[in-house]
């Protein structure tokens, strides 16, 4: 089968297509034949290293943690699917990955089945960025009718389902974006847009309830000024220092601020597909890429400046 290696940790012309062994499913695992595998700004995090201390040192390696294909074979011990099912995968979990290739074997707890003649590019990317969203707003934030909230990074994966997760509570966005972006943030359904490179709204006199850093540019100590008394700074890099931080600080303060790492969970894989079949929540999705275009693919998503999801295209 094709599958994108990768060689040895580096930058993007580390990756390359190889001809590889189709895997077997063992007891509890399913063979998932992958139609369209999502790009992640974490999957260019851990071609250049940064979890190298957890990850497991073999090479070559396939990056990828989500994905949409048929399922092809069921290993033993397997009811919950059967060939044919059209499925949602995801592999982060101990860094098992493997979706940038033709095929790949999960657990099948690590599969969710799609609805009938749901859309496989949409299928692709039903947990990283529109889940995180979701987690963060109803889970952490609670957000309601009401919630002045502003989403930084708007107009990227996270960002535009986070505004669209942030408009169906009911709330009132603020999306901060650049300015040929700030259209697009309209249409997912942004109030009011910021343009970044042109006003600091940390120095302004607007107050938030929620600050969702989706690309964690800002600071909690930058914004704090322009936070409700009781408002919450979120963001989602990990970083020990401030997981210190927010444990110490938050026991004294209102004001909150919280790093939040999304969970797998079924069940909001699920209230993604239902928003996505009712017309509430658009996955957005940028470019589709060839698997030979791997390293092109990369880099666009590793330039920060996508609109959307990038996905590989295992069906051609
Ligand atoms: N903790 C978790 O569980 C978790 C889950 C999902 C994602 N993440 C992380 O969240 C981050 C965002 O993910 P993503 O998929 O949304 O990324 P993405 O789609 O690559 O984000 C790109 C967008 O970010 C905007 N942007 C870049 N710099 C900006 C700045 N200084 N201010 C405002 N907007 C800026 C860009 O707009 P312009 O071109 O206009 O600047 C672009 O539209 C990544 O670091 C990812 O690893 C974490």
């Amino acid at each position: 089968m094709r599958a994108a290696v990768l060689r040895q940790w580096g930058d993007a012309t580390q990756l390359s297509i190889a001809e590889i062994p189709i895997p077997v499913p063992g007891p509890g695992e399913v063979r998932v034949n992958i139609h369209y595998a999502a790009l992640n700004p974490v999957d260019y995090k851990m071609r250049n290293g940064r979890f190298r201390w957890f990850m497991n040192r073999s090479f070559p390696k396939i990056l990828g943690v989500e994905a949409a294909g048929i399922v092809s074979e069921c290993g033993p011990n397997v009811s919950s699917l059967r060939p044919g099912d059209a499925v949602y995968i995801y592999t982060a979990a101990r860094f098992r990955l493997g979706c940038y290739a033709e095929y790949n074997v999960v657990k099948a707890t690590e599969a969710v089945v799609l609805p009938p003649n749901f859309d496989l590019k949409t299928g692709a990317s039903l947990s990283v960025a529109p889940v995180t969203a979701l987690q963060v707003l109803r889970d952490v934030a609670s957000v309601g009718t009401g919630t002045q909230v502003l989403i930084n990074g708007a107009s990227g994966a996270v960002g535009l389902c986070a505004v669209q997760w942030a408009k169906m509570r009911g709330a009132h966005v603020t999306a901060v974006c650049s300015a040929r972006n700030a259209d697009l943030v309209r249409q997912f359904g942004a109030d009011t847009v910021i343009d970044y490179q042109q006003r600091d709204f940390t120095r302004e006199n607007a107050r938030f309830d929620l600050i969702f850093d989706c690309v964690s540019t800002l600071s909690f100590r930058a914004c704090r000024r322009v936070l409700a008394p009781d408002g919450q700074y979120i963001n989602l890099m990990l970083r020990p220092l401030d997981l210190l931080y927010q444990r110490w600080h938050n026991l004294f303060s209102k004001q909150k601020f919280h790093t939040v790492l999304m969970k797998f969970r079924p069940d909001d894989i699920k209230t993604t597909i239902e928003a996505v079949q009712n017309g509430q929540l658009h996955i957005p999705l940028d470019t589709v890429f060839l698997p030979e275009d791997i390293q092109q693919a990369h880099l666009y998503q590793e330039s920060g400046r996508s609109t959307g999801k990038n996905l590989l295209d295992f069906t051609q």
